[in-house]
């Protein structure tokens, strides 16, 4: 399977060395020579574990096949030019300025430049830039980004952005600025400083998307795209940002698709900061610092809606724990059963789906051959995400659009996505 949600063709570590390679060109095309540097970040799918990972609670996400990658060469005229081709624009900005003012500039940049400029300025930052680039030097670059994840289909396109952008500047600083490597012998040291690394990355992304795109945002999405794993599903315990890699099943016996219901969501349009704020009011009214503390039990000091949004979050961090024990038990019908009650409980506790993604969650579940299914992401529109054999992943691709515009008047887009290395990064 080839087709993304959003129609393009995509998948598989050769779909990402032929998009680096497009990507490579339509740079030389744009600027008259070869670009240096390279980046690429999967978006993400998140299997079960839905607006936990702000209440400190578990996730299960998996980066896809699916990336922004971002080409750079040196400036040359002492400005950076950063070139979104897919919409076909540009914009000219000055990191050494950007670094200065940093988010108070934000409001100066069309939206799409929000997440790339953020996240290049706030990880030059996060390695050392200060005030005038003091520490660590800032580069002007000319970048060309291109991305195969849908905007607004609730895959993270946005975290993709945030860390090609901010691994682009790791590349270009070098990995004596990035301290990936002591250089030590200890295959174990090694290790954990990259996940130092990745995980300081994240926190880089995260800042970008709060402060300069005004999303307030988890960190799930930052730490999928940068810790993603081939074949692994990433268990985050959000409390301390800890993970384990949990082997998925293989593609022969259950694939994962993405149903894209056309309906665009925009996260930063309110209602998400709102779940996030009736979050910290029910914590606050339960004397606790977040809903991580709470289990079943009296909640007599809360509101209606606030006992709807805790009722979720408890419940759902149960279910990522039941269903990462499914899958280490091979048990799919299991993890299927918990993403529909997933789905039941966003829909009707947490009340972040729509009435599009109800129906494609309830038109697979009925399919023979799948597993579960449920919204995927932020809400509001956007993706859901289902667990099916490979012939019952046949059978919706064929029965799937038609039920969906007879219940809807709208095209949904149904692919399948594997579950990817994270963003790498270096010279071209
Ligand atoms: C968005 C946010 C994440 C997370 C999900 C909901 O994707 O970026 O941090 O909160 O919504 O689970």
């Amino acid at each position: 399977m080839s087709e993304t949600p959003g129609g393009r063709e995509a998948g598989g570590a050769d779909g990402l060395e032929r998009l680096i390679d497009d990507t490579a060109r339509r740079f030389g095309a744009r600027f008259g020579r070869e670009p240096v540097w390279v980046a690429s970040a999967p978006g993400r799918v998140n299997l079960i574990g839905e607006h936990t990972d702000y209440n400190a609670g578990f996730v299960l996400p998996m980066a896809i096949d699916r990336w922004c990658v971002c080409v750079a060469a040196s400036a040359t005229s002492g400005k950076s030019l950063l070139v979104a081709a897919d919409i076909d624009r540009s914009v000219e900005v000055s990191l050494a300025d950007l670094v200065v003012r940093r988010h108070a500039a934000a409001a100066e940049l069309p939206a799409w430049a929000k997440y790339l400029a953020g996240a290049m300025v706030e990880r030059l930052h996060g390695l050392g830039a200060e005030s005038g680039g003091r520490g660590v030097a800032v580069p002007e670059l000319d970048v060309l980004a291109v991305s195969t994840v849908p905007v607004g289909g609730g895959l993270s396109s946005s975290a993709a952005i945030e860390t090609a952008g901010a691994v682009l500047i790791e590349a270009v600083l070098g990995a004596e600025a990035v301290g990936e490597s002591a250089g030590s012998r200890n295959a174990g040291a090694d290790a954990t400083a990259a996940d130092a690394v990745r995980l300081a990355r994240a926190l880089d992304c995260q800042r970008a998307e709060h402060r300069w795109a005004g999303v307030p945002c988890g960190l799930m999405d930052q730490l999928a795209s940068s810790f993603g794993q081939a074949g692994h599903g990433l268990l985050i315990d959000c409390r301390d940002n800890t993970i384990e890699r949990v082997p998925l099943p293989s593609p022969d016996r259950a694939v994962v698709l993405v149903v894209n219901s056309g309906v665009r969501h925009a996260l930063a349009s309110g209602e998400y900061a709102k779940r996030r704020a009736v979050c910290r009011g029910a914590a606050a009214a339960l004397g606790v610092r977040t809903l991580r503390e709470i289990d079943t039990g009296a909640w007599g000091a809360l509101d209606a809606e606030q006992i709807r949004c805790v009722r979720h979050v408890v419940s759902e961090n149960a279910r990522v724990l039941r269903a990462v024990e499914a899958l280490r038990a091979d048990d799919l019908e299991a993890v299927g059963r918990l993403m529909v009650e997933s789905h039941n409980s966003l829909r009707d506790d947490y009340r972040v789906s729509c009435a599009e993604l109800d129906a494609i969650v309830e038109m697979a579940a009925a399919t023979p051959g799948v597993f579960g299914a449920r919204m995927t992401g932020g809400g509001f529109g956007g993706c859901a995400v289902v667990l099916a054999t490979p012939e019952a992943y046949e059978t919706l691709s064929r029965t799937l659009p038609d039920g969906y515009r007879a219940r809807t008047g709208r095209a949904c887009e149904i692919g399948t996505v594997r579950a990817s290395d994270g963003v790498s990064g270096g010279l071209l």
